[in-house]
Formats: structure tokens, C-alpha cells, sequence
């Protein structure tokens, strides 16, 4: 597993312990977010005798130890983040999402494995031209970070074709819940919902987002390694929850019993106006379909900000 302290890598990673597998989970835990909170993520995986916990740059590290013995690869790491993906940001996207995968790819075409997990995004379609978006249409990204992520899983399909890579490449539409990233929408909405504190909304507000609740997500990863699937498959893994960002900081309010206030910023470039995809792929060949409701899932997420704000309050009282 790469990318086993961050938000998706480490629910993942919990899951399959707790389901009895062998671990060997991968960070590099680079600062994009403070590292402090991917340690936290993986506290439990640190801990646990069926993992080993392995800090170390996919860059630059041999990776023939780290791949012996391994039967699926859950390659969950990357640079994420739509926003910061422009100017001298983008070195970063180019060598976590692309440079990284390709390395990956090539030390496994060399070894039998069961499956090679790609974790892709919804950002490879751009501003789509119908909704919802299938696997087959045109991907046209909107931002830098989207053309990483296309070019890492054109990467997959390559390896596939020339070398029986068993890819598979899951296109995530915006995941929250427990454990979100600190820079995504919806934890920052908790996070100011709790403080009473506004939430800086970028544009107008209209923006639509098929929002994916992690567990869904993870349940797609364990059913991709685990379902007959031609090498370099895609599928959309979205939530089918369609909202706009102004409805789910009206459901934050309502959650929490006082409407959020908001702070008004420009749109910013990159982001697109709507995503929302089609599972039917995913339905049929991994027999996946999102079980979250998204209010069920964000009061799940509301849950975790306020037990972790109650932690570090009793910590930080004398
Ligand atoms: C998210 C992730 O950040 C990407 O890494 C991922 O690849 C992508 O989803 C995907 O899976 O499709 P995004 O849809 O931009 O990208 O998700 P958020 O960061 O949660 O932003 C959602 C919307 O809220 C955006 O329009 C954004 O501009 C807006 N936003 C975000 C705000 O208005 N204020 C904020 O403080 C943060």
C-alpha cells in the first residue's frame, strides 16, 4: 500500500488488516498537510503486528524489498489537491503522480502479482460535455493535477497492454469523511462549523460534486483486487450524490444546529463546475454501488472533527 498515512490509504489499510492480511504499508509523508496528522492516520497500522510501516520515497527507494512478496498493490499515494497544482506547484504532480507510478509499474512488470490498484480522480474528465460521465468518454482536465493523474493512468493501460500488468485504475469523485484532508471542502465546512468560524467558499457556490464517502471507496479497492477484470480497466467510483457546495453547507448547519456563515473568494482555476459519474461499469463487472447517503456520511465526518477538537482540548488543558 502507498500512501498508507494518508486519508484513503490508511482506511484502506485498516480494513484489510482487520480482515486478517499482510501489510506492508508505504509513506513518504511529505509536508503537503502536517505530517503529524498522516502519523495519526497511521497510528493503528504503526501498531499492528500484521503491517510494517515503511517511511520512504517512492522516488528513490529501492523498491525490490518492498514489492517481495506481494500479491495486490494498492498504489494510493500521490500528489493530490486540485488548486496548488499551477506554476512551480506543479514539479510535485509531475513527480509523485507520474514519475512515481511509472517506477512502481516497472519494478512490478517483472513479478507475478494479482492486481496493480491505481488510484485515479474524477479530475481527468475537465468540465464534461454531458452528465453523468462514463470511463469511455473524452477525459479533457480542466486543471495541471488532472493531467498528472491521466497521464499516470494511460501509464497503467501502457503497462498493461505491453507487459500483462493487472492495472486497474479507479477514477475517485471527491471522497470525504473521517479523516478528510485538512485542504478539501468538506473538512474545512466541519472544522468552521465547530468554531463558529466562516467557511472561505470559492466562486458561487454552484459548483456540483459527486461526493463518495470513504467506505465506499475502500469497499471498490477490496472488490477491484478481487474481481475478474481485463488489465488496464477504469472505473468511476462516485457516490451518486450530486450536490452543490451552498446544499452540503446547509446540511452542516443543520447537523450542527446553527447555519454556517460564509466568506466569500473568487473561483478558482482549475476547479470544474460539476462532476458526477456513471457506475454502471463498476456495478457490473465489480458489482460496486455506493451504500452512503451523504448526510448519513457527513455526520459521520462532523463525528470525527469534533471527538479529535475534544482530544486536543483535554490535551492541551493543564
Ligand atoms: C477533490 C480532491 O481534492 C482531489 O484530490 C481529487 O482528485 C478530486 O476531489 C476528485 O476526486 O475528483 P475537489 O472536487 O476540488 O477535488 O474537492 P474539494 O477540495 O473538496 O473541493 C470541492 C469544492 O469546494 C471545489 O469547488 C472547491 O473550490 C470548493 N472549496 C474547497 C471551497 O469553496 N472552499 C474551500 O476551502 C475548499
Amino acid at each position: 500500500m502507498t500512501g498508507a498515512a494518508g486519508f484513503i490509504g490508511s482506511h484502506l489499510a485498516e480494513k484489510l488488516l482487520s480482515e486478517g492480511h499482510s501489510i506492508v504499508a508505504v509513506d513518504a509523508l511529505t509536508p503537503y498537510y502536517d505530517p503529524r496528522l498522516k502519523r495519526a492516520n497511521a497510528a493503528s497500522l504503526m501498531r499492528s503486528e500484521g503491517s510494517s510501516f515503511i517511511e520512504a520515497d517512492l522516488r528513490t527507494c529501492d523498491l525490490d524489498p518492498i514489492l517481495d512478496g506481494v500479491d495486490v498493490v494498492y498504489h494510493q499515494s500521490g500528489q493530490p489537491g486540485v488548486r496548488a497544482s499551477w506554476d512551480s506547484g506543479f514539479a510535485s504532480y509531475v513527480d509523485q503522480n507520474i514519475l512515481v507510478t511509472q517506477r512502481l509499474l516497472e519494478s512490478v512488470r517483472k513479478r507475478p502479482l494479482e492486481r496493480f490498484i491505481f488510484a485515479s480522480s474524477s479530475s481527468v474528465y475537465g468540465n464534461a460535455l454531458r452528465y453523468p460521465v462514463s470511463e469511455s468518454d473524452l477525459p479533457r482536465p480542466q486543471s495541471p493535477y488532472g493531467v498528472t493523474k491521466l497521464a499516470a493512468e494511460h501509464l497503467c493501460a501502457v503497462y498493461a497492454r505491453n507487459w500483462d500488468v493487472p492495472t486497474v485504475s479507479l477514477r475517485y469523485f471527491t471522497v470525504y469523511g473521517p479523516r478528510q484532508r485538512p485542504d478539501m471542502a468538506m473538512h474545512r465546512m466541519c472544522e468552521a462549523a465547530l468554531a463558529r468560524a466562516a467557511f472561505p467558499i470559492y466562486g458561487d457556490g454552484q459548483q456540483m460534486r459527486d461526493f463518495t464517502f470513504i467506505d465506499d471507496v475502500v469497499e471498490a479497492n477490496l472488490l477491484a483486487a478481487r474481481s475478474r477484470v481485463a488489465p488496464g480497466a477504469v472505473f468511476n467510483i462516485a457516490g451518486g450524490t450530486t450536490t452543490t457546495l451552498l446544499e452540503v453547507t446547509e446540511i452542516v448547519g443543520e447537523l450542527e444546529g446553527a447555519p454556517m456563515s460564509l466568506e466569500h473568494h473568487v473561483a478558482q482555476r482549475g476547479d470544474v463546475e460539476r462532476t458526477g459519474g456513471s457506475i454502471e461499469e463498476a456495478q457490473r463487472i465489480l458489482g460496486w454501488e455506493p451504500r452512503t447517503p451523504m448526510r448519513r456520511g457527513l455526520s459521520k465526518q462532523l463525528a470525527w472533527h469534533r471527538q479529535r477538537r475534544l482530544v486536543a482540548a483535554t490535551t492541551a488543558s493543564p
